[in-house]
């Protein structure tokens, strides 16, 4: 996905103007605030993070000392290791190494596994599809307490990619010979507000996969959002409870706010924490919507690069230099069920 693209299609746009305060001391794992506990405390499964153990970040001791707390993130989701790429480079040849390595580390920190993803758009060929999906639940089983299946089949008009109820088809039949109870998941972005795609989903992925048996567990809202274009909560509690009312379950699980411009003004930074705070807040007020995961928590390991995205970037809670941003005061906050103080 193009983060230009996404932007150009959101449409809210967010009052700004409230001053930020100066930016706190570097995080360590000893003040990061304890995201998941607070979670957990007020009734969710976890609040994570993704981790790429190909990228430096695994190397940053800092960075992984916060990372590795499990009162800070309880779940994790591999960013690139388990895709297609990484584990059938070549078709028929499979290759787990790198996924088991974020496996182990997720073990070692006390985290379950949201495993991401199985099938993407270009992946849908029935028979190659069915050796992939079978091969990979089998592999990881129960390590992966959750799973992508498939992820962004929609396009911008609502069209969709054929094959998708196949897919979860065989991902629920290899899930039923482990014997084993993984969640199944439909993962796509700009499904945070009512429009074409949310009506894709529940019209065309949802109705279909349903109707066809029981392989659907839930919908990932992947939430890349940015400071100018973001969700209300209204807007998001009514794509939410579409989705519940569905009855499936509801995973936060891409979240980052990129800002337009970097390095991310002072109202940049206000609409950044809005954003975080409005996607959590509207989580939290769904019973259905069991846990949240940031895609990574300091921008120099986020995908969004200004050199690669027109100057866009600073897409997490953390500046390079692990400082706060008023952002992740924003998801503390939230999650303790205060107001936004830096919104
Ligand atoms: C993080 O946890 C892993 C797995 O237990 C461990 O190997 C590593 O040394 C830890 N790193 C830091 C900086 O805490
Ligand atoms: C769906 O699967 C059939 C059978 O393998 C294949 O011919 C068709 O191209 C697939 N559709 C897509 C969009 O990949
Ligand atoms: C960390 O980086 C931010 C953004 O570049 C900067 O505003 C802040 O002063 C830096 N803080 C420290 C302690 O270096």
């Amino acid at each position: 996905m193009s983060l230009r693209k996404t932007l150009a299609v959101l449409a809210t746009l967010i009052a700004t103007g409230t001053a930020i305060p100066t930016p706190s001391q570097t995080e360590t794992s000893s003040s990061f605030p304890h995201l998941n506990e607070l979670a957990q405390a007020k009734g969710k499964l976890w609040f994570g993070s993704s981790i790429d153990t190909t990228s430096d970040s695994v190397k940053d001791d800092t960075y992984i000392s916060i990372f590795n707390q499990s009162a800070i993130f309880g779940q994790t989701t591999p960013g690139n290791t388990m895709k297609w790429d990484y584990t059938e480079p070549q078709n028929g040849v499979f290759d787990f190494t790198l996924g088991d390595e974020t496996i182990a580390l997720a073990k070692q920190t006390g985290k379950k596994v949201r495993c991401h993803h199985l099938v993407w758009t270009k992946e849908t060929l029935l028979g190659a599809m069915k050796t992939h999906i079978t091969k990979e639940i089998t592999h990881y089983g129960s390590n992966c307490y959750s799973r992508d299946v498939v992820n962004e089949a929609i396009n911008y008009d609502g069209s969709y990619t054929d094959n998708i109820t196949y897919a979860f088809q065989y991902a629920r039949e290899a899930v039923q010979a482990l014997n084993a109870d993984i969640k199944l998941f439909y993962n796509d972005y700009q499904i945070s507000q009512p429009g074409t795609k949310v009506t894709s989903v529940l019209n065309n992925i949802i109705t279909n996969v349903q109707s066809a048996g029981d392989y659907i567990d839930g919908i990932g809202m992947e939430s890349h959002h940015s400071d100018t274009f973001y969700p209300t909560v209204k807007e998001l509690n009514t794509v939410m409870s579409e989705y519940a009312k569905l009855g499936l379950g509801i995973h936060i699980t891409e979240l980052d706010v990129a800002c337009e411009s970097t390095p991310c003004s002072t109202s940049g930074q206000t609409g950044q924490a809005q954003a975080f705070y409005n996607v959590i807040h509207a989580c939290m007020e769904t019973a259905k919507c069991t846990g949240m995961t940031f895609w990574d928590f300091n921008d120099k390991y986020n995908w969004i690069q200004p050199s690669t995205n027109d100057g866009a970037g600073d897409a997490t809670v953390l500046w390079e230099n692990c400082t706060a941003k008023p952002a992740l005061t924003a998801v503390e906050e939230v999650l303790r069920g205060e107001s936004c103080s830096v919104c």
